[in-house]
């Protein structure tokens, strides 16, 4: 019976540790670097009230299923959907969302880790001084020559990778515990910092008037698919990484409650690092829709004239890194959990054999920015990074989105009334009837109406 059953991965130590864990999956490029970007991208306030939004009605209720359905089923995603619709008379089909996930894990860290790769290359630039004086222009052409040397960036990406594997291996219970404790808090310090560097550009009230003051006139049906895309991953739903999480959650942990503090939590950082890049942005005359480029080419800026820039600069993109490994493992962590319990495979040799398929992948980002670089039109937008570009909206604002959709619709239809009353712990009372009709109800018809949207039917 699914009361009995055991995590053979092992389980969290308690309660604070999944949400640690969680926000550490949660937490890392897509609040940092990605958030601004897009954001910048898609006109500011409008994207980002659709965003916060999403996060409400559609994230919030999707982590709780996913989360509920990780820890019924304890295994691998794989293995969760296939026992849980055996347990609930359904078809053995719906494992496909597990399958669904591994496949975006793959192609997520693929690019995931040579992003992580550039904040690697900037922790050397940033403790060598470099930052010093830089300007507009010049942290412009640092960021060029860097993304244009493919075997530099290999490098940092095989840095990166190692690293990644190197945890999945030993296992996420050891070693990710400390880093989340002690780093992430030091992380949102940092941030504060740059938040009040960015008070004295004399562009505070700009960056804060971009971000919050919503013009509907900017974003595109588009633009609010990418939104949507970006409540997904930045919550890192969709692809089984907050189920796998799920299943190591002891049993008496409150689902509801740890998943409003992760979402919580993220939201914080993202709009922390918006207010601290678009102050920065608007004193210096760069352009919002910069790209992937654009905390690259304007926090060495900010740097590069504090007092102590040299080392709060190295601390922050050290803290970057930190925060992208904690996620890249959430992206690696199914694969390998489902290598273990089907093939009997040790994690080391799991971890090594999806952490080379995640690798190899990379080279496809790689080109993306130098030799294979080719623009296309998105949400009214040119993106010039082709297959980089085409990864991530395939993988953020299409596989996510049908990912947690059916998550939402298996939790909310397809597992029965006791499963889940029994699995959420808060009774029948009026907070479980809420999320059972968000989830069966408003997420599903939500996400199916963004994506009509986009595509112009609606
Ligand atoms: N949520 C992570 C971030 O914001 C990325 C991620 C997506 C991690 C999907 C795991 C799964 O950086």
């Amino acid at each position: 019976m699914a009361e009995q059953r055991t995590s053979i991965h092992g389980q969290w130590s308690s309660r604070l540790m999944f949400i640690m864990a969680a926000t550490g999956s949660a937490v890392g490029l897509g609040n940092i670097w990605k958030f601004p970007y897009i954001t910048g991208e898609n006109g500011g306030g409008a994207f980002v009230l659709v965003y916060l939004a999403c996060i409400a009605l559609v994230g919030i209720p999707i982590m709780m299923s996913e989360v509920l359905i990780g820890r019924r089923g304890r295994q691998s995603p794989i293995n969760t959907m296939r026992t849980l619709a055996y347990e609930e008379s359904r078809h053995g089909f719906w494992q496909i969302v597990g399958w669904g996930g591994v496949v975006a894990g793959f192609l997520i860290i693929s690019y995931y880790s040579v992003i992580a790769g550039w904040a690697l290359a900037y922790v050397f630039r940033a403790a060598s001084g470099m930052f010093i004086g830089v300007t507009g222009d010049s942290a412009g052409s640092m960021f060029s020559h860097l993304v244009a040397d493919p075997e530099r960036l290999l490098a940092w990406h095989t840095i990166f990778m190692v690293m990644t594997t190197v945890v999945v291996a030993r296992g996420v219970h050891s070693g990710l515990e400390k880093a989340v404790q002690y780093l992430m808090p030091m992380l949102f310090l940092l941030l504060l910092v740059l938040v009040g560097y960015a008070m004295t550009t004399g562009s505070f009230e700009q960056g804060l008037r971009f971000l919050f003051e919503p013009d509907f006139s900017a974003i595109t049906a588009g633009g609010v698919l990418l939104a949507m895309g970006q409540a997904f991953f930045t919550l890192s739903l969709g692809m089984g990484a907050i189920m796998m999480y799920g299943s190591y959650l002891p049993k008496e942990a409150s689902i509801a409650k740890t998943s409003i503090i992760i979402a919580g939590l993220d939201t914080l950082v993202a709009l922390l690092a918006g207010m601290a890049i678009f102050p920065i942005v608007f004193a210096n005359g760069l352009e919002a829709g910069e790209g992937p480029g654009l905390i690259f080419q304007t926090l060495p800026i900010a740097f590069g004239q504090m007092k102590g820039g040299v080392l709060f600069a190295t601390l922050f993109f050290v803290l970057l890194v930190v925060a992208a490994w904690t996620s890249g493992i959430s992206l690696l962590e199914p694969a390998v959990a489902w290598l273990v319990e089907n093939r009997g495979w040790q994690r080391v040799r799991g971890a090594t054999v999806v952490g080379v398929v995640g690798w190899a992948l990379g080279i496809i980002t790689i080109m993306s920015f130098s030799g294979w670089a080719f623009s296309f039109e998105f949400a009214g937008k040119t993106k010039s990074n082709g297959l980089f570009d085409m990864l991530d909206i395939l993988t953020a604002s299409i596989m996510l989105p049908l990912g947690g959709l059916a998550m939402a619709v298996f939790a909310g239809y397809f597992m029965s009334r006791e499963s889940t009353v029994d699995e959420l712990g808060m009774g029948d009372r009026f907070s479980y009837k809420l999320w059972r009709f968000v989830a069966r109800y408003i997420t599903p018809v939500a996400v199916i109406l963004v994506f009509l949207h986009a595509i112009g039917v609606v």
